[in-house]
């Protein structure tokens, strides 16, 4: 059997030989290589030669892929379709760890297919990742926590369950052919400008009812089938996400409404009016997080954060 050596090599020694090595060869060749650096100097100010920072730049952008995609057989596809209908039906399906009337799909539209509605294609490669509100390093499965105990107000999905597995599962089918590293056009939410004017809520509230509330009910209590499943989910009170959740926050919210709210009408909105209905919106009454005193523990809270 080979022996493979593990240990750390002591970079010091290995830094010294190597530097001693290198300027021994190049002595004779010291002046080639001065002029060689001033046409490097003077190049990269005039424009010749490009900076390649840019390119290896953490934040290249792929376009959004267009998710014509088959779910294979066997168990590896029962994981993924058991993933998709569970963000399509938490309510049904991870029933005792959800809290309140809502499902992934709820926001994640189109089970996570929708651009600038935070989409889940090509996550599973840009975590793990360093996440202010936590102060750490978190994995996918993480996230996927976060948005249960805060988004559907509930409780962690054990990290070894199938739930967890499928929705990971899932999660990995639809980012097929996104490199690792890479954010589709899409991800997250397209923040719109910031409004010149402090957001009226009382506005805010008018247009709720001019526009929103056929769906989203009275009081924001959403529309509810006569078995108590909700057909549109609710905005706030008891059964709405609770106060830590990222649909908690001014910015998120406009942004959300924005590019998709009345539904099937996105981008119908002035930025005005989605600052209005967000600000309406996010100071309704919602579920507590008592763990939110944790957050930021490292600093860097969003300004628009509502604690
Ligand atoms: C009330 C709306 C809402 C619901 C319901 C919701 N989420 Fe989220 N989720 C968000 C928002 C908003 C963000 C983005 C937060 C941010 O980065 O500002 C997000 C982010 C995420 C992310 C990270 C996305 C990224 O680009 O890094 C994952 C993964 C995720 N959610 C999974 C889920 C899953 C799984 C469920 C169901 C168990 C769920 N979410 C339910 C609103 C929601
Ligand atoms: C035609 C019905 C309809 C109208 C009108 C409508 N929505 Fe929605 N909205 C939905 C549905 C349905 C969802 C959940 C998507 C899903 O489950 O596929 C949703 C989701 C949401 C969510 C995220 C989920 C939650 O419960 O917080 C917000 C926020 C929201 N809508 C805000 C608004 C605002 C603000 C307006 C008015 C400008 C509006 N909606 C108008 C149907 C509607």
């Amino acid at each position: 059997m080979p022996l493979i050596k593990l240990s750390k090599p002591k970079t010091h020694d290995k830094l010294n030989n190597a530097r001693q090595t290198f300027f021994e060869v190049m002595k004779p060749y010291r002046f080639i290589l001065l002029v060689m650096c001033w046409m490097t100097v003077l190049g990269t100010f005039s424009g010749i030669v490009p900076i390649a920072a840019a390119e290896s730049s953490p934040s290249s952008k792929v376009p959004f892929p267009l998710l014509d995609l088959e779910i294979p057989d066997g168990p590896l596809g029962e994981a993924i379709q058991f993933g998709e209908d569970l963000v399509m039906e938490t309510q049904t399906l991870a029933k005792s760890y959800v809290g309140n009337g809502l499902n992934c799909r709820s926001c994640h539209l189109g089970g996570g297919t929708t651009p600038n509605a935070m989409p889940y294609v090509g996550l599973p490669g840009l975590f793990p990742t360093y996440r202010p509100r936590s102060g750490k390093v978190i994995t996918l499965q993480e996230r996927i926590n976060g948005c249960f105990k805060r988004s559907l107000n509930g409780k962690p999905l054990p990290l070894d369950s199938p739930e967890m597995t499928s929705i990971v599962s899932y999660m990995v089918w639809l980012s097929q052919g996104i490199p690792v590293g890479a954010e589709v056009e899409g991800r997250g939410k397209k923040p719109i400008p910031p409004s010149s004017t402090p957001p009226n809520p009382e506005r805010g509230r008018k247009l709720y009812n001019a526009k929103c509330s056929h769906c989203h009910g009275e009081e924001g209590r959403g529309s509810q089938n006569s078995d108590g499943s909700y057909v549109f989910p609710p905005l706030w009170g008891e059964h709405s996400f609770n106060i830590a959740a990222g649909m908690a926050r001014l910015n998120t919210a406009a942004a959300f409404i924005k590019h998709n709210m009345p539904l099937g009408q996105g981008e119908s909105l002035t930025d005005k009016d989605a600052y209005d209905l967000a600000s309406f919106i996010t100071t309704q009454p919602r579920p507590d997080f008592p763990e939110k005193s944790k957050d930021w523990p490292k600093g860097g809270k969003p300004v628009d954060a509502r604690y």
